[in-house]
């Protein structure tokens, strides 16, 4: 504790690495090969492991339908085409999510509509839902941040109320749970991505979960190019698009997904001891989670800090520190809502046609998020891999922010 911050040539709290993602064992390739020499290697319109995935993720979640595809952003893509999301429309969002999930409204011409965070949270503020609904409103689209699940009381009270469809981007939420319920099964539809980094992981990969047989054949069909049920090569039910996931995919994601409620478990069992810690820090406010959470899924730690208690060392430089103390972090996301390609987007001609001047002039000022534009300034990121160590891993978290905070007035003098 009394030795020099690393970031000054003092000696690291860790050396270690953290453990590596994703987990690869000998099951994984079982799958993989199997596809391999198969030589099925799409899934066509009714790829074995594909169907295979589809229906135990259904059921691992307690939904009655799932439609896997390319990857979450065409999850998402495909539920708001179900849900004929198009120009004219408007869509609830948060300012703090991956920016998919705004390029997916984007995709259909229709108009972003920002709802302010929760700084407590780091999610969307979903009392503040209905002062932004408008006629024009056609869907709203919580995130469930880094697996925090959203609110979902108030955002289903209110979808109720004005008899809006909801669309949860669960795309890193893979194990969270509101009230006992699986996130994804709450909304109308809702959407996974296995992308790389994600709890649940092919490379690429998503899927969109229902419970409304309407709904599912949509986006079974949309993800084909438009085909029928029956799947006949060249027959159409609807335009579409490919959208398909690979057998490699699903076969890799049924092996990985032998792993998925250990390595959750442990990720909250560490998570909750990191919060008992971090608690104790002066500065530093771990996210909170809505009364309603029964879990947690975890693909990220978030935090708040705030340079008060760290004698006025600015973010930038606490990252730098925890990092050279060998504590891997980010500053997590900037204001989607101030983006300069959505200002310019919103100013093309393509926009222009679908939306009046005084209604794209007025946009910018609805859209205003200032409890966003501080909480991406204090947010702080550890990754889910970090927790599923050892819980010492999550001791020399703690101590590695201790000494920083130690030391903070000798390192702004060194910024
Ligand atoms: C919140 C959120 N939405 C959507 C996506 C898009 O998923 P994908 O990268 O699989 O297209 C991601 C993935 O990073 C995400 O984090």
């Amino acid at each position: 504790m009394g030795e020099k911050p690393a970031i000054l040539g003092g000696k690291p709290v860790r050396t270690e690495p953290f453990p590596s993602w994703p987990v690869v064992k000998e099951n994984d390739e079982k799958g993989w090969m199997e596809v391999l020499r198969g030589k099925d290697w799409c899934r066509s319109s009714d790829g074995h492991f594909a169907t295979q995935f589809e229906e135990t993720w259904a059921k691992t979640l307690g939904a009655k339908y799932c439609v896997v595809t390319s990857c979450g952003t065409t999850a998402l893509y495909a539920s708001l085409n179900a849900l004929g999301v198009g120009p004219g429309d408007e869509v609830i969002l948060p300012p703090y999510t991956f920016v998919a999930t705004l390029n997916v409204i984007l995709m259909q011409y229709a108009l972003p509509v920002f709802v302010d965070s929760d700084r407590e949270t780091l999610q969307i503020d979903a009392r503040k839902i209905e002062a932004k609904l408008t006629a024009r409103t056609r869907c709203i689209m919580p995130v469930h941040l880094g697996g925090n699940p959203v609110n979902m009381d108030v955002v289903l009270e209110v979808a109720k109320k004005h008899k809006l469809p909801v669309i949860e981007d669960a795309c890193q939420a893979h194990t969270g749970e509101w009230r006992k319920r699986r996130v994804s099964t709450l909304g109308d539809l809702g959407c996974f991505s296995f992308q790389a980094s994600k709890n649940l992981n092919s490379g690429e990969g998503g899927a969109i979960l229902t419970n409304d047989p309407a709904l599912h054949e949509f986006c079974k069909s949309f993800q084909n190019q438009g085909r029928g049920p029956a799947g006949a090569a060249f027959q159409y039910a609807r335009q579409g698009s490919n959208l398909r996931m690979t057998e490699f995919q699903a076969a890799l994601l049924l092996q990985q997904l032998t792993r998925v409620e250990e390595q959750s478990r442990a990720r909250e069992q560490n998570a909750q001891y990191l919060t008992s810690l971090l608690r104790q820090i002066p500065g530093i406010s771990p996210a909170r989670m809505y009364e309603g959470t029964t879990r947690n899924g975890y693909h990220l730690y978030m935090l708040r800090y705030d340079k008060a208690h760290f004698a006025d060392l600015p973010r930038a430089r606490f990252l730098e520190a925890l990092e050279k103390e060998g504590i891997p972090c980010a500053g997590g996301y900037t204001p989607l809502n101030k983006e300069p390609f959505l200002k310019e987007l919103l100013n093309s001609r393509v926009y222009r046609t679908i939306y009046s001047g005084p209604e794209i002039a007025a946009w910018e000022e609805r859209n205003a998020c200032p409890e966003n534009d501080e909480l991406c300034e204090e947010a702080v990121w550890f990754f889910q891999e970090m927790l599923l160590g050892p819980r010492r891993d999550m001791d020399d978290i703690a101590e590695a922010i201790r000494k920083i905070q130690k030391h903070a007035g000798e390192l702004e003098r060194h910024s």
